[in-house]
This record gives structure tokens, sequence and C-alpha cells, in this order.
């Protein structure tokens, strides 16, 4: 039979608390609303790590936004990814006469979104960036950087807000360290 654990017996500590998340998502909104006043915009989301991010970022912007998303996987185990990106889902809409922001839960390597960057960029959007809940800068393999940047964590496997570990914790509300007991034996 499955042993199914309690969701405290996957978690270490909080990193980042509900109060932290809410005050980035306010201010990445408010710079987002500034910057985009008057232009034609498109927020994509990548699934599925960036829907609750993208749900609350959408609420913070005040001005007319239209949203979409596409699904990645990237092969490897289950707390390390390999950097090959497999496109699932992909967007109906051409992107020529918009700007685009690439909305995403998190930057490890910086496989994923190099890759997304240029498939976006070959339909030609008036302008192309990057918002990214949370940025791990020291596991970076390749060089990118998010115009939109939330939180900058350290190098640990963290779970909730969106993000998972073997397709679970992703309704945590609070960003938290995985156990190291979970994936180290
Ligand atoms: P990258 O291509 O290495 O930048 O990885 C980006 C993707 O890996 C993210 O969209 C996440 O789905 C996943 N990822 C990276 N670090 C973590 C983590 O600490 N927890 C959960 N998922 C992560
Ligand atoms: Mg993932």
């Amino acid at each position: 039979m499955d042993n199914i654990k309690e969701i405290n017996e996957y978690l270490d500590r909080v990193l980042v608390s509900k109060e932290q998340i809410q005050e980035m998502v306010a201010d990445l909104g408010k710079r987002i609303t500034e910057d985009y006043n008057g232009k034609k915009l498109i927020l994509i989301g990548v699934l599925k790590g960036g829907f609750v991010f993208l749900s609350d970022l959408v609420r913070e912007i005040k001005i007319p936004v239209e949203m979409d998303f596409i699904a990645v996987s990237s092969y490897g185990s289950s707390t390390k990814t390999s950097g090959v990106v497999r496109l699932i889902k992909d967007i109906d809409v051409p992107l020529n006469d918009k700007h685009v922001i690439i909305v995403e839960d998190i930057i490890d390597s910086g496989l994923t979104l190099t890759y997304l960057k240029e498939m976006f960029a070959a339909r030609n959007p008036l302008s192309l960036k990057i918002c990214t809940a949370f940025d791990k800068p020291e596991r970076r393999k390749v060089e990118l950087k998010a115009e939109y940047s939330g939180i900058e964590i350290p190098d640990e496997y963290v779970v909730g807000y969106g993000l998972d570990y073997d397709g679970i914790l992703r309704n945590l509300p609070e960003l938290y360290v995985l156990d190291r007991k979970i994936y180290e034996k």
C-alpha cells in the first residue's frame, strides 16, 4: 500500500513568507503597470509551476492585459533538471503586434528560459521580457537575467507557491526548503 505522508514531513523550513511574496508580487505588478501603460501586453505563463505566481501577478496589474499559457517539461530527476526542454502546449495567438512577458516560477540553470526566449523571439514580438518570482543566480549554466525578478534565493531545492517536488506541494502558500531526507538516501 502507498505510504501517504503528512505535508510537514516534506518540509525543512520556510524560506519566503506569504507576506514577503505578497509584497514582491505587488511591487512587480506596479512596475509592469507603469512600464506597459498604453501598450498591447500579453503575459505568457509557463505551466505548471508559473500558474500561482501568474494568477497573483495579473491582479496587481492595472492596465488591460491578455494572458496565455505554455506547458514545458524538462527531462531529469525530481530535483535536478537536465536542461532538455520539451514543449507540451503552445499558445495559439500571433505575437507580432504585442509586447510579451514570459512569467516563470523560478530561474535555476537558465536553460528553460533561454530556450523559450529564442522560441518566442522568432515570432517577432514588439518586445520580449522575463518575469520570475524566484531566482537562484548561483546555479546559472547560461547567462540569463530576468528584467522583472522577485526574490533571490540560495542554492536549495524549494517547494510551494507553484513549485513542485515530484508533482506535489505546489499548493503551499509560502516557499519552503524541501527536507533533504526526501530525496537523499
Ligand atoms: P532551469 O531551466 O534550470 O532554469 O529550471 C527551471 C525550471 O526547473 C523551473 O521552471 C522549475 O520548474 C524547475 N525548478 C528549478 N529549481 C527548482 C526548485 O528549487 N524547486 C522546484 N522546481 C525547480
Ligand atoms: Mg518543475
